[in-house]
């Protein structure tokens, strides 16, 4: 399989949401990344569902909801109901994960789980046989356009390796400051999908853009 691009919403034009939900529809982009920021997890409030509501009204790819949100266990129900095709909760912002993560699935949606870049890969161990997507966190949430950190590297081997060892068909994704620059080594190292925000949405033609991520192996 090839590797997977998730256009991050975030850093799109919000004057003109729709142009740029076109743009995705009609490039070779597979997913949506639509992030979702409550200022308690993270340090800054991103767009809430009326904007989702909105979102995938006119998106006609897989709607992956990125929740970077305390107590997500509230939202799951109304994600399903607004369109969210994969739902990614964080780690960090989990109790009870495992039960989240079974409510996730029985809502319908595939479940994901996102790591910061401090918490280590080990901590999946009891749950990743459950899980359709891990999300690597490759900047500290909260904001577009930062710094990738190269040792998300050696998390995606690690990751590999542990989903390999279950054999499980779990997917990895790259979230933050993925470019032209690291995508390939990223996708080398096992990724299978990786966010893009800043990167697409800022360059001259965002739809090459895409696709030169999409075909950057080989
Ligand atoms: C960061 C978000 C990312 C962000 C990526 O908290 O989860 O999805 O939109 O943006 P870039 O690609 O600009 O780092
Ligand atoms: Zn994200």
């Amino acid at each position: 399989m090839s590797n997977l691009i998730a256009p991050s919403i975030l850093a799109a034009d919000f004057a003109n949401l729709q142009r740029d939900i076109e743009m995705v529809n009609t490039s070779e982009a597979d997913w949506f990344h639509i992030d979702i920021m409550d200022g308690v997890f993270v340090p800054n409030i991103s767009f809430g569902m009326p904007v989702l509501k909105a979102i995938t009204k006119h998106a006609k790819k897989t709607v992956d909801v990125h929740l970077m949100i305390v107590d997500p266990d509230r939202y799951i129900q109304t994600f399903a109901d607004l369109g969210a095709d994969v739902l990614t909760v964080h780690y960090e912002a989990c109790t009870h994960l495992h039960r989240t993560v079974q409510a996730i699935k029985a809502a319908g949606m595939k479940a994901g789980v996102a790591l910061n870049p401090h918490t280590p890969i080990a901590v999946l161990e009891d749950i990743i046989a459950d899980l359709d997507l891990v999300c690597l966190m490759s900047v500290n949430p909260g904001f577009g356009g930062q710094s990738f950190i190269p040792n998300t590297y050696k998390k995606v081997r690690q990751l590999s390796h542990l989903i390999e060892f279950v054999n499980s068909d779990c997917k990895i994704e790259i979230d933050g400051g993925v470019t032209n620059k690291n995508a390939n080594a990223l996708i080398e190292a096992g990724a299978d999908v990786l966010v893009a925000g800043s990167f697409v949405f800022k360059s001259e033609n965002p739809t090459a853009t895409i696709s030169d991520l999409k075909n950057i192996v080989g």
